[in-house]
């Protein structure tokens, strides 16, 4: 089978996620890494393009170039991904999906509601794949969780507590760090910062797992660093549209949290406990019997965690390897696509461009009612209302 050919904007030297795409995509094999413009500093991205094996004259000095440089290509790239700040991922993902492109845009895929509106559309229009790298939906256990619930394992859902909390921005001696400082300044990161930047992962983590979308929430936002615009904590309670209730705490000032994305599931017969820092455990509890520990890679998980798996039992697996399968579910997407054919049920759980606008309305939710002392709003997108 001919190797579907990969491509990458953004990802530069010493970036933070560029590395875990390279590894995720690189991993089965399905991709050839063939292009990219690596960097905002044109020079600086070819040359780190040429260092990790692309071809001169694919080693882009930025996305337009490289737009108009693979568009009239016959071996041109199957996937772009979209690895930029925040703010640039709108127009890149516009202009490759417009152009014919299947595209994987980071999280949050927009910067406004409107803005996610319209990649949901031309997605819809164009027929081509744009998904939303959540990628910690990729985890062997969250699969599998999903799918627990899904066969009804845990009888109706009451209940879905969700965090990502980490300690990163807590020292207040930070708070004017160029690197620090943006995420919190509204005219940079938009209306929101750490529910923006990973909040959204764990509401992305709830609805993914319990097959339910945000339907209203109210938000307690706030700055913990008095000198930040936009909240560095906040707790959101929400209700989804299949009657479950659900507890979202995220924060970038809990001290001693490291990463700190986990998820609680409560239904009417059991509950379920993950966490992202031991995603090869599962902690079960069927109701009135003993807690369980579902180790990934055993036998008889189900056929999405089985699928997910990648090494033996008792061995760790982390986070390259879930952004593995997300771009495991992308090549069999893009797959069956060219050959006719009806994509494997169990890969076509790769989040969607409709994912990151659900995201983007709890966004603009979460300000608004974090402005409003915790007013119930709706957390629909208007086009899914
Ligand atoms: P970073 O600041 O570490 O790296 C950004 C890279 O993009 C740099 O190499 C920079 O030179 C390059 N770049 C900037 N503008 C560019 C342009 N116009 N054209 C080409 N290259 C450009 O940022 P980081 O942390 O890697 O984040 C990138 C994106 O990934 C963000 O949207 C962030 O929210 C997302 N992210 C997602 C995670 C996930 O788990 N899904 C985890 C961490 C980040």
């Amino acid at each position: 089978m001919a190797k579907l050919k990969w491509g990458m904007i953004g990802g530069g030297e010493g970036s933070q996620i560029g590395p875990a795409h390279r590894l995720g995509a690189g991993l089965d094999g399905a991709f050839e890494f063939s292009a990219g413009a690596l960097d905002h500093r044109p020079e600086a991205g070819r040359e780190y393009g040429q260092r990790l094996g692309l071809a001169a004259d694919r080693a882009y000095g930025d996305w337009r170039e490289m737009l108009e440089g693979e568009r009239g290509r016959e071996d041109r790239v199957d996937l772009v991904t979209v690895a930029t700040p925040n703010a640039t991922h709108f127009e890149i993902t516009k202009g490759f999906l417009e152009a014919g492109f299947h595209v994987l845009c980071e999280k949050p895929m927009t910067m406004t509601v409107e803005q996610g509106e319209e990649i949901v559309n031309l997605a819809r229009e164009t027929g081509k794949i744009c998904a939303v790298n959540y990628g910690y939906s990729g985890y062997s256990l969250v699969r599998h969780m999903r799918a627990m619930v899904a066969r009804g394992d845990l009888g109706q859902i009451r209940l879905v507590k969700a965090e990502f909390a980490h300690g990163h921005h807590a020292d207040a001696a930070d708070a004017d760090n160029p690197r620090v400082r943006w995420r919190y300044d509204p005219a940079q990161a938009g209306v929101s910062a750490q529910f923006a930047d990973c909040g959204i992962h764990a509401l992305h983590m709830a609805s993914f797992v319990i097959g339910q979308e945000a339907r209203m929430l109210s938000a307690d936002t706030v700055s913990c660093i008095a000198s930040r615009t936009l909240e560095d904590d906040a707790m959101v309670n929400l209700r989804f549209d299949g009657g479950a209730v659900g507890r979202l705490w995220t924060s970038s000032i809990a001290i001693g949290r490291q990463h700190g994305l986990t998820l609680q599931v409560f239904g009417e017969k059991g509950g379920l406990r993950w966490a992202q820092e031991q995603p090869n455990q599962l902690y079960w509890m069927p109701l009135g019997e003993r807690l369980q520990v579902i180790e990934r890679g055993e036998a008889n998980l189900s056929p999405e965690a089985d699928r997910t798996s990648r090494v033996t039992i008792g061995h760790a697996e982390g986070m390259p390897l879930a952004f593995a399968n997300i771009y495991a579910d992308l090549a069999e997407a893009i797959r069956a696509e060219k050959e006719g054919r009806r994509m494997d049920p169990a890969a076509n759980l790769y989040p969607r461009a409709e994912d990151g606008l659900r995201s983007m309305a709890a966004v603009f939710a979460v300000a608004q009612s974090g402005h409003a002392e915790g007013v119930w709003v709706d957390a629909r997108p208007p086009m899914f209302r």
